[in-house]
């Protein structure tokens, strides 16, 4: 995996034998570093931690049953239903049983969730969700203040030193064992590679939507964390499975503005610049259809030159009180949504596939561990629902570092004093030249509809451009794409977010998750070709 051309050395500060490595500032990595204090870990982030974390964008907030009439068996089931028969059972029960116990995690971090006038927790509703359950921030504020709380004390927490600036490149294997990374500093301009050890090595580095030209993820969702363990030999999970949000809204800007789901569940409604409410005939429960069928409902009108408009405005008489983040971007372009209907598109969203982890965050390769949307635990199945994702990544994390403290021992306290070092000359990683023709097509061919024909052409081009890389971090973004490719032609049916036109029912055949390795993957292409 290492390159060994090229001039490797220590970073500055302090190397200790049993560190834990961290790799992305975002929710999972963050939260795993602070359930991890006061064993020594070392954080690398692309930006400064919190920036470029998909969390930090999230509006709605998180599931969790605290409500008054709720309980971990509903929130179970209704996830069960949502995921479309392949949700792993023993995972999501796990899940929603620990949430109470990471929400208040979350308090304890100076999260400010909102409560109800006898100070309980509020909770409210979103499609797909039989209860109400959602805990949030000042309405649509929950992923930037949780995210800003967690920065807060990550950075006074001794424990962990943060490396902003740095771009992991590769995992190190040695006789089987992950045993650190290697990166570049300067967002990855630098010119010197970094190798960073530890006795253990945690990726949380999110999800692919940057591989998609119309996505709601920040630029660094573009899947290099998840190839880069593919690459190292890691079995990885359900690639076929993307998440299209419905509603991001369209103004030509990438990453596309999200209007979330809870407008639908406040009664906005989906109409066509022909004032027809499309959704009615295609679902009976319309706008608040599964999320799949409402991003195809909405991908048809688009496609068919009709366009697709939100209506808030008997729905949500106070937007700006109510939605302030939505508010905020419509204004941004010039939309008075108390007047005029919300243009919207379906965008990448969420990736339910990625890095195979157990139960407690473990992968296939000894010594490497994973949480946050670049794992696929099987809590999702084939189709998130809303507001899983940053629960997902909280109790998953925590469970990693249980897990870790037990396994590696209470050593003595780590102090890193000056260990933390910005690399901020460069902050947003420079774009690959062939970047631009992968998003184009994987937007083309894997995305809300699919076909045989269409994936083919997208994976001969993929392996094109995986020939012509030069570049290892794209080398890690390309391996990711091939992967949704090979996975997304492999399944012959349509499930949660796979629809395929030429496959359209599902199979009961096919009722299982996929688990491969790249290895297996490279085996199966040329007949995925022939086919
Ligand atoms: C939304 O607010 O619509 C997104 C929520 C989610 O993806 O969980």
């Amino acid at each position: 995996m290492v390159s060994t051309a090229i001039a490797i050395h220590q970073p500055k500060a302090v190397k200790r034998s049993d560190e834990v490595v961290i790799i992305g500032g975002g929710l999972a990595g963050l939260f795993c570093a602070l359930k991890l204090a006061p064993k020594a870990v070392t954080v690398l982030a692309a930006a400064p931690i919190g920036r470029g974390a998909s969390s930090a964008w999230a509006q709605a907030g998180i599931a969790a049953a605290v409500g008054e009439g709720d309980t971990i068996e509903s929130h179970v089931q209704d996830t069960i239903i949502a995921g479309d028969g392949i949700v792993d059972e023993e995972i999501i029960r796990t899940m929603a049983t620990e949430a109470s116990a990471r929400i208040f995690d979350l308090l304890g971090y100076g999260v400010p969730f909102d409560r109800d006038l006898e100070g309980h927790l509020a909770v409210s509703r979103e499609a797909a969700h039989s209860q109400s359950r959602i805990v949030r921030v000042r309405g649509d504020m929950a992923g930037r203040a949780i995210m800003e709380a967690l920065v807060a004390s990550v950075r006074r927490t001794p424990s962990i030193r943060v490396l902003e600036g740095y771009v992991v490149e590769d995992l190190i294997v040695e006789d089987g064992r992950v045993t650190g990374v290697i990166a570049r500093d300067k967002a990855g301009a630098g010119e010197e590679l970094h190798r960073i050890t530890g006795s253990n090595v945690v990726m949380a580095t999110g999800g692919v939507g940057h591989l998609y030209e119309v996505t709601t993820n920040p630029t660094e969702a573009r899947g290099g964390g998840i190839g880069m363990a593919a690459r190292a030999g890691a079995r990885m999970a359900d690639m076929e499975f993307v998440q299209f949000h419905p509603t991001a809204i369209n103004v030509g800007k990438d990453p596309a503005p999200l209007a979330t789901e809870a407008l639908r569940g406040h009664g906005a409604t989906l109409h066509n610049r022909d004032g027809v409410r499309f959704m009615l005939p295609l679902h009976k429960d319309a706008e608040l259809a599964p999320r799949d069928v409402v991003a195809r409902g909405i991908f048809a009108e688009v496609k068919a030159g009709r366009g697709a408009f939100l209506d808030c405005r008997t729905a949500v008489p106070d937007f700006a009180a109510e939605f302030p983040t939505v508010f905020g971007y419509c204004q941004e372009a010039g939309i008075d949504p108390a007047r005029e209907m919300i243009p919207v598109v379906p965008a990448a969203h969420y990736f339910m596939g990625g890095i195979w982890t157990d139960i407690d965050g473990r992968s296939s390769l000894p010594g490497f561990w994973a949480c946050g949307e670049c794992t696929s635990t099987g809590a999702h199945g084939a189709n998130r629902l809303a507001s899983n994702s940053l629960l997902e990544a909280v109790v998953f994390s925590a469970r990693i570092a249980e897990t870790l403290k037990a396994e590696i021992g209470p050593d003595a306290p780590a102090d890193w004093q000056d260990g933390s070092i910005t690399s901020t000359e460069h902050l947003m990683e420079k774009d690959h030249p062939n970047m631009a023709l992968l998003r184009q097509t994987m937007s083309a061919n894997l995305g809300v509809l699919r076909d045989g024909e269409g994936m083919r052409s997208a994976l001969r081009t993929i392996l094109r451009l995986a020939r012509d890389s030069h570049s290892v971090r794209f080398d890690n973004v390309i391996t990711t794409a091939k992967l949704i490719a090979v996975c997304a032609l492999n399944r012959t049916e349509s499930r949660g977010g796979h629809f395929r036109t030429d496959f359209p029912a599902e199979d009961a055949a096919w009722k299982r998750r996929t688990l491969l390795t790249l290895g297996q993957a490279h085996g199966i292409i040329p007949d995925l070709l022939e086919s």
